[in-house]
């Protein structure tokens, strides 16, 4: 005889049943996803990971099994055998793949049952997302959150099949360690065996994976999860996870050209999607030149003009003071911009002011003449020359900034991005792959003056740059490369510098003391004396791939239990206080 757990052991995922098991006999486990009465006929459709299919019950083909039905309600667990059968012509359901067949219902177990629930999963309401991220678990059932979280699976998977195959080995590095350096706040987490004394999260692996090239392993990764306390953004959370590779014996191309192949993998297996290859590689300047921005979203044109030298003598003092003072003037012509309206434009203006620029000069060309308040420090062939260096003509909007180089470039950039995605309505499902190249080594903080590195301390000099280390450490380029895709910064990573004596200027320019830079980062400045491989890497933002191959905007979508912006988990109510007795055990009093 059967068992009891054997009669109601599924056969089938609901989602699979198709024309050619019409006539068989199959078990189905799942979730009562929406029960309809039409008159004598209860229609279940019945959901489990796989999809959804249709059962019907009728009290002419199984009394017993139509009464059980009836008192199924949404979200209830349960098994139901029956015998799958074509749909009568016409009945068929297009939209649902298993919408050619329904399964004629002969019993049902309920598993168990569930109360009405916060929020309806059929994904036609819009449910405030507190109330999601509240119910996390319920809100994963609904179709859409399952499909993503199989993608990221598959994103998971795919990596480390193509990283195993180019001999790559997966190593895990640990997550009570020392503040590493990527320039965000730590979370930290006391020691009760070492009263006043705390272990950093790790904000990376940076300095594991180098360690690990010292070691020889070569070829290192990790799927890897870093922590970093920084305001949030809707592609930033506190707790997130990296692709972080490390590679011995490389220089640019060789990392580039393994995690180029990499990404296109990962496109094709998980998402079947072709990435055009090679990646175009821009420049830092030149994305900065061209279109404002270090990530610029390269599925459209519109890219910025430099009229610096079609301005200068107009006698307009704002241009002239800052072509004087070293910076530039800069444009963006707007296509059909000129028929915004005059409030329309003035929004433009203080939407500038709000973002740091001093004022916004604009044109409007319009078939009659231009309209600007700029108008009156050009002559006709001053105006005609300024345009012609736009590239505007008629009905086009020309915005202007005038500026530092790249406070004028960036303040147009993000104007490029709103306006350029308003107008062109890239597709987010086409996707425009670059690397970003030659980055400045250090930068100048605009608030304390201070040299900072611009990635993290560890990358590498251009080599014939060096020099320039002790006369003009602005002027350094790194051996450094940033993915961009459609906007986002899906990765970054560099050559490391491999020896002592180099890491020690490099710390000394940013002003780290011998002493601290001994204390924090002695362990690796000390392995470098023990035989050090030329190596490098790069870390992909896991949940940004996977947003992006999702078509989401939002990061909370990829990530099974998020944050909320404020950096809190809604479902489980952390961070939450704690007992005096624990934090007397860790030596804590709260203030
Ligand atoms: P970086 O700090 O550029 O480099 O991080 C690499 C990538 O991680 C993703 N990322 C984030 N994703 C979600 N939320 C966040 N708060 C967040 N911060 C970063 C981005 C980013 O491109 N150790 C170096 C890598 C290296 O040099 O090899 C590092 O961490 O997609
Ligand atoms: P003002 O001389 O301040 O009245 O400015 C005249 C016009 O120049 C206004 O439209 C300002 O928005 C614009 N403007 C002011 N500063 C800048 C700047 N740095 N770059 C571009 N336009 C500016």
């Amino acid at each position: 005889m059967e068992t009891g757990r054997r009669r109601w052991q599924r056969t089938h995922g609901c989602g699979e049943l198709r024309l050619g098991h019409v006539g068989q006999d199959v078990v189905l486990n799942g979730w009562v996803h929406r029960r309809r009465d039409h008159g004598g006929l209860i229609f279940i459709d019945l959901r489990d990971r796989s999809g959804i299919v249709q059962v019907v019950f009728n009290p002419q083909v199984d009394a017993a099994a139509y009464e059980a039905a009836d008192g199924l309600r949404n979200e209830y667990v349960v098994s139901i055998r029956g015998r799958v059968r074509r749909r009568v012509p016409g009945a068929e359901n297009p939209q649902l793949p298993t919408g050619e067949i329904e399964v004629d219902g002969m019993a049902v177990a309920v598993l168990s049952r569930a109360k009405p629930l916060p929020f309806s999963l059929d994904g036609r309401a819009e449910v405030d997302e507190a109330v999601r991220l509240r119910y996390r678990p319920l809100d994963l059932r609904r179709p859409a959150m399952q499909r993503i979280a199989i993608l990221r699976h598959r994103v998971a998977m795919a990596v480390r099949t193509f990283l195993d195959r180019e001999g790559f080995l997966e190593i895990e590095t640990p997550i009570l360690t020392r503040s590493t350096p990527e320039g965000a706040r730590d979370y930290l987490v006391p020691s009760r065996v070492h009263p006043g004394k705390f272990f950093a999260l790790p904000q990376s692996p940076q300095l594991f994976k180098q360690l690990l090239m010292v070691a020889g392993m070569e070829r290192y990764f990790q799927i890897a999860r870093c922590f970093r306390d920084e305001d949030l953004r809707a592609d930033r959370q506190p707790e997130f996870t990296q692709i972080d590779a490390e590679m011995s014996f490389v220089d640019v191309d060789d990392v580039l050209d393994v995690m180029e192949r990499l990404i296109v993998h990962v496109f094709r297996e998980a998402a079947g999607i072709e990435l055009p290859t090679p990646f175009p590689r821009l420049s830092y300047d030149e994305a900065i030149d061209r279109y404002g921005s270090d990530k610029p979203d390269l599925r459209f044109g519109m890219e910025l003009a430099d009229v610096s030298s079609a301005v200068a003598g107009s006698g307009f003092q704002v241009f002239d003071r800052a072509l004087s003072a070293g910076g530039r003037v800069k444009a963006l012509t707007v296509p059909g911009g000129a028929a915004m309206s005059r409030r329309e434009i003035d929004q433009l203006v203080e939407l500038a002011i709000q973002w740091g620029a001093k004022g916004l000069a604009w044109i409007a060309v319009h078939e009659d003449g231009v309209r600007s308040p700029i108008a009156k420090f050009f002559e006709p062939q001053a105006m005609d020359g300024l345009l012609r260096a736009a590239g505007a003509g008629k009905g086009d909007l020309v915005l202007l900034a005038a500026d530092r180089r790249e406070t004028a470039a960036e303040i147009l950039g993000r104007f490029r991005l709103r306006l350029g995605r308003e107008l062109f309505r890239p597709d987010p499902m086409q996707f425009a792959c670059a690397w970003i190249v030659d980055w400045p080594l250090l930068q100048r903080n605009a608030e304390t003056g201070r040299l900072e590195p611009a990635n993290h301390p560890f990358t590498a000099p251009v080599d014939e740059d060096i020099p320039l280390l002790s006369t003009d450490p602005e002027r350094v380029r790194a051996k450094a490369y940033d993915l961009v895709v459609n906007g986002y910064e899906l990765g970054g990573g560099s050559i490391r510098i491999h020896r002592r004596d180099l890491q020690e200027t490099v710390f000394r320019t940013i002003g780290l003391s011998g002493e601290e830079a001994a204390d924090k980062f002695g362990f690796l400045l000390e392995a470098f004396e023990y035989g050090a491989p030329p190596h490098g890497g790069i870390a992909f933002g896991l949940d940004r791939l996977v947003m992006l191959l999702a078509g989401t905007d939002n990061i909370r979508d990829v990530i099974a239990f998020p944050k909320t912006q404020n950096a809190s988990c809604l479902l489980t109510g952390a961070p939450s206080a704690v007992s005096e007795e624990q934090l007397r055990e860790l030596h804590i009093r709260v203030r």
